[in-house]
């Protein structure tokens, strides 16, 4: 069997945890490859609504197996305070979760290194979920981090001193308030519940599913424009988000891939800094905020909101090679007459281009618009077979443009408000 990978393409938040949960049925495997706890995936259904942030969506489905891959960073303390959350559910979660011995702790003083880097950014500050992701993985690439299965040895806590007064020596330079016995107590308790969980060498766990043909689905976190490599840097996280970041971050080989889903939002939201080009900072925009629920899952701060920006989803689609294209949030626009999408871009030098530019933080990039009717109707209790034709004009035009089929439209944050398009099935 092949690896399907399901990811973001925008700025991230797009509803990749509602359709995890809404695919894992057809999963033996859920596993999660990069990123840490500056994810918060939402899932709803039977009226309740879940956050998760490091713990695969799959977790819900009590035939799944779900994986917290070595591309990760794991925040023990996070992890601990999620898994009690879950308690009341009566999941089988100690069963069903494994996680890689190679994937990389976070420390409490990676999450005071993250809000001494960005105090000292001053008004460039990236805007980080400050959960410690970008000190973490400084940390895995300096080859001086701390991997999950190094709390099974002995010295454990001599190599997390060895570790952390490193980082004490960075932050003396930083004007940074923290109560260390606490933090380290917390920390240790942590840890000792961590070891009461299945940690795996997950890439032989993996290889060995696939061989029995089991299916396995990837679930990115954040999203591509987001990316390392390819995100508008420097205002990006600090894994790989893209397709290629599910090889590295599982252990799986590239020709192992199946499936892409790429999911996207109807429109577009950002949060933190960093380039927008069709952001709306007017009664539009705040409309959008507003109807869409746009709060961050993770941190609660506003999302930043516009139109669809058709660069940069076709980028993101030629970067993860995306062979279906999952539509989310339809719902939010059902009040407006007028639906814009952006085409091309106007660089500062007059240029019209479909290409996102090397230049893009420096640069005043003009978004060039298409003006589409909007279906004005609520799409409540909406099926395939009555969508609005506006709707079906909307969908027909993106897959003209992105020469990639639609194949999941979604209409709500409930498992259930999810329409499967049967005719565009791949
Ligand atoms: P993720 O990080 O990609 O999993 O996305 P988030 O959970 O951070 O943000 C997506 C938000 O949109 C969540 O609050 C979801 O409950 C909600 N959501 C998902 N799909 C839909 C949809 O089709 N319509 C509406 N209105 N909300 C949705
Ligand atoms: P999910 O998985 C949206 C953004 C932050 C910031 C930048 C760097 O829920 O889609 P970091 O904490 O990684 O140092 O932050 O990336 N960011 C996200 N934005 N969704 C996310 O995850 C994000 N994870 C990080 O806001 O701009
Ligand atoms: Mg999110």
């Amino acid at each position: 069997m092949k690896v399907d990978v399901l990811l973001g393409l925008q700025w991230g938040d797009e509803g990749k945890g509602k359709i995890v949960d809404v695919l894992a049925p057809k999963y033996d495997v859920v596993a999660r490859f990069q990123g840490g706890p500056n994810a918060g995936h939402t899932l709803e259904f039977d009226g309740i609504k879940h956050v998760l942030h490091q713990i695969p969506s799959g977790i819900f489905r009590d035939k799944t197996r779900n994986i917290i891959g070595n591309g990760v960073v794991l925040d023990p303390i996070v992890f601990k305070t999620e898994i009690e959350k879950l308690n009341k559910y009566n999941l089988n979660v100690r069963a069903n979760l494994y996680i890689s011995k190679k994937a990389t702790l976070i420390v409490p003083s990676h999450r005071l290194l993250d809000q001494a880097y960005e105090k000292a950014k001053g008004v460039d500050k990236i805007g980080s979920t400050l959960k410690g992701i970008g000190p973490s993985y400084q940390d895995k690439i300096g080859r001086q981090g701390l991997r999950v299965g190094d709390v099974l040895s002995e010295n454990f806590e001599a190599k997390f001193k060895k570790l952390t007064e490193i980082h004490f020596e960075i932050l003396k330079n930083h004007a940074i308030d923290f109560n260390w016995p606490e933090l380290e107590a917390q920390f240790f308790e942590a840890i000792t519940f961590l070891k009461g969980f299945n940690l795996i060498d997950s890439e032989y766990f993996i290889n060995d599913e696939l061989k029995k043909n089991s299916s396995v689905l990837a679930e990115g976190a954040q999203g591509s424009l987001l990316d390392i490599d390819f995100g508008s840097y420097p205002f990006v996280t600090s894994s790989n988000t893209v397709t290629a970041g599910a090889c590295t971050g599982l252990g799986v080989s590239p020709s192992r891939i199946g499936e892409v889903y790429g999911i996207f939002k109807a429109y577009s939201t950002r949060v933190g800094s960093g380039p927008f080009p069709t952001e709306l900072l007017d009664d539009q925009g705040e409309k959008m905020r507003r109807d869409g629920n746009e709060f961050g899952s993770t941190t609660g701060r506003p999302r930043r909101c516009g139109w669809l920006d058709l660069p940069s989803l076709k980028y993101s689609i030629m970067i993860n090679g995306v062979t279906q294209l999952l539509m989310m949030k339809a719902d939010v626009l059902c009040e407006f007459p007028v639906i814009k999408v952006c085409t091309h871009y106007k660089l500062s030098d007059g240029t019209i281009t479909e290409s996102l530019p090397y230049e893009i933080v420096n640069q005043k990039i003009a978004p060039v618009y298409t003006e589409l009717p909007g279906w004005n109707t609520p799409l409540t209790g909406v099926t395939e077979a009555d969508m609005p034709k506006e709707l079906i004009d909307y969908i027909h035009f993106l897959e003209k443009a992105l020469e990639v089929p639609i194949t999941l439209i979604s209409i709500g944050p409930d498992r259930k408000q999810t329409i499967l398009r049967s005719k565009v099935k791949a």
